[in-house]
């Protein structure tokens, strides 16, 4: 069996107890024989900032680039709040992101039979929702330049960020839409603003380009954000494969989030190009924050975690066997009832993060075993 070097940088807040939560299940996957994988494990985000006065140390950084994937849990919270902008905990992570290369960020949101009461719409608008939300990870307003706060003569302030595109960024995001929507529905709605906003005129032109010249026996839908958020809430199911700028996907996939129940359910995989030899970079994290406000108390729901995880195994491994027992014992494990606080409905008594993770790796373990 071969054996994978992964980076753990489990950061600040609920992270490292969820990263905890993921190891558990690690070792699960270790014992039943699906894969092995040597850890490392580091820091990024406040934590490392006080260790070594940098959100992301450089050797973390060539630590990330020897891995062949990363997962991180989460960076940020309120014990930072007055530091030097440049030192935010966020930048370790936005640096790894632009450092990296991971240009694509790949969000599923997908609602499981049980926690179809969990969602704040109706069980049948959100009931068998499978969407993949494409995001574009290292452009746009988040990397753009200039991005500055300047005083102005009368000593008021003027602030400026930067919606920056190029073709070939749209390119490249655009190709990754299609391609998972070909072993889709073949279904792709991209999201912009090109009634307000020049990037969203060239988004449009790129994206239809991309789509006649390769991929014509697919579906491409135009939508502008605005009413995408609204169809979001309004017929999620209508869409499949949604592929959208940095800024836009940030807050789409929240929303899509919570029509799965939680934002504790979303995984995700930030993947770079394929190189010459067939592999890519990749980080997995989930998509919820540091969550302060619950940190340390073992609330936390692991299921994000551990399915950037499955992720893992299927986008930077090729282990798609593995890849699916784990989701299906995540499925399993809900199905049996295991529910953290924030999935439990009325009556239902919520369980810890260390007993859901325990409760997936039982579930693994009795599906391979
Ligand atoms: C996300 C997060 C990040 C982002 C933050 C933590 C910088 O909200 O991954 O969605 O805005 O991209
Ligand atoms: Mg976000």
């Amino acid at each position: 069996m071969a054996s994978y070097k992964l980076l753990l940088l489990p950061g600040d807040g609920i992270g490292p107890e969820v990263a905890a939560g993921m190891q558990v299940v690690l070792e699960a996957l270790k014992e039943t024989g699906l894969a092995t994988f040597e850890t490392e494990t580091d820091l990024v985000g406040g934590c490392a900032l006080d260790a070594h006065g940098s959100p992301l140390a450089d050797a973390t950084l060539q630590r990330a680039k020897d891995a062949d994937a990363i997962l991180l849990g989460a960076v940020g919270g309120p014990k930072w709040a007055g530091v030097a902008y440049e030192n935010r905990p966020e930048a370790g992570l936005l640096r790894l992101r632009k450092e990296l290369d991971l240009f694509a960020n790949l969000r599923p949101a997908i609602c499981y039979p049980a926690l179809a009461e969990a969602s704040a719409l109706k069980r049948e608008l959100v009931e068998g929702l499978d969407i993949m939300i494409v995001r574009e990870l290292t452009g746009g307003v988040y990397f753009g330049e200039p991005k500055e706060i300047t005083v102005l003569e009368d000593g008021s302030k003027r602030a400026v960020d930067t919606q920056v595109y190029t073709t070939a960024e749209i390119e490249r995001i655009a190709h990754v839409a299609f391609d998972l929507a070909g072993k889709r529905s073949g279904r792709v709605a991209s999201a912009e603003k090109h009634n307000v906003m020049k990037s969203g005129v060239l988004w449009k032109e790129v994206v239809t380009k991309v789509h006649a010249e390769h991929y014509a026996d697919l579906q491409l839908e135009h939508i502008l954000a605005d009413n995408c958020a609204m169809q979001l809430v309004r017929r999620p199911k209508q869409f499949d494969v949604l592929v959208t700028d940095n800024l836009f996907g940030d807050v789409l996939s929240d929303i899509a989030a919570m029509l799965t129940g939680s934002l504790g359910m979303l995984p995700s995989a930030s993947l770079g190009a394929v190189d010459a030899g067939g592999l890519r970079r990749a980080l997995y994290e989930p998509v919820h924050g540091s969550a302060p406000d619950i940190a340390g108390q073992d609330k936390a729901n692991p299921i994000a975690m551990i399915g950037s995880l499955a992720m893992c195994l299927r986008y930077s491994f090729g282990l798609g066997d593995a890849a699916d027992a784990l989701d299906g014992a995540i499925t399993d494990a809900l199905s049996g009832g295991a529910r953290t606080a924030d999935i439990a409905g009325e009556g239902t008594n919520p369980i810890g993060t260390r007993a859901m993770a325990a409760a997936v790796a039982d579930a693994l373990r009795a599906r391979v075993g």
